[in-house]
């Protein structure tokens, strides 16, 4: 790894919450690795300052760029369309899903399906009703990862490693009142930790100094027997409205 590799790596752990890593006691060249015990591991504090992983005056449009032809992990190899991002680049409010379907893969755009139509009538029908005048538009939406996982599968704690750091200099850029992560892969991707939407879900949170709430995922409410998650989803989603738009 160059010192460069070495320094993104150990600014993202930092920006995941992990403030200690790992150093061997005895120096490297007196014993080979497979000798090391954990007994003999000794925690180090990362309060090294370390340059910031987000460009001063970063851009989406810089971040689209940087992304470029990607093919910075497998999911390159099945991907028609790199699903970036949509809406409002100064949005108050950003949604984060999982990953690009079969729909948003062919148009390049995110929640575009089945799923994508049902966050737009919550998004839309719930603002209405509360009589919030918010559109799809006004708001952004993104992914945990922006290509397509084979057969739709979750993406790989490495995918969303390698990926997470454009959706931190998205939100970082954006900069917006609150955060909506729409499922278990987006809470995970933002807060860490193993829970999942059910225990997470209905309280705030924060991604770094941004309120974040966790809600289901659209495509979990679309199956009929998950009437109960869609009354919650729809209290979340009001709990967020009306703290970014009051
Ligand atoms: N599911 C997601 O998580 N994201 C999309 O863009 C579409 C479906």
């Amino acid at each position: 790894m160059s010192p460069e590799e070495i320094r993104q790596r150990l600014e993202f752990y930092q920006d995941l919450g992990i403030k200690q890593i790992y150093r061997r006691q005895i120096k490297p060249s007196e014993v080979k690795p497979s000798e090391v015990k954990p007994s003999e591991m000794k925690p180090i504090e990362t309060d090294i300052q370390l340059p910031s992983m987000v460009p001063a005056g970063d851009t989406l449009e810089r971040i689209s760029a940087d992304i470029g032809d990607c093919t910075r992990c497998r999911l390159c190899k099945g991907r028609k369309k790199i699903v970036f991002g949509d809406g409002n680049s100064h949005a108050k409010l950003v949604f984060v899903g999982e990953g690009p379907g079969a729909d948003e893969d062919e148009q390049g755009l995110p929640f575009v399906g089945r799923a994508g139509q049902l966050l737009t009538q919550m998004i839309e029908g719930t603002s209405a009703k509360e009589g919030i005048p918010l559109k799809r538009k006004d708001v952004y939406i993104c992914n945990v990862v922006k290509c397509r996982p084979p057969e739709n599968r979750t993406p790989e704690p490495d995918e969303m490693e390698i990926c997470g750091q454009f959706l931190f200099r998205q939100l970082s850029a954006i900069e917006p009142k609150a955060i909506c992560a729409l499922g278990s892969t987006a809470a995970k991707a933002l807060l860490g930790g193993k829970d999942g939407v059910t225990k997470l879900r209905g309280k705030w949170h924060k991604w770094h100094d941004i309120p974040l709430m966790v809600t289901y995922h659209p495509s979990y409410l679309l199956r009929p027997y998950n009437q109960n998650a869609k009354r919650e989803s729809w209290e979340d989603l009001k709990k967020v409205l009306h703290f970014v738009y009051d």
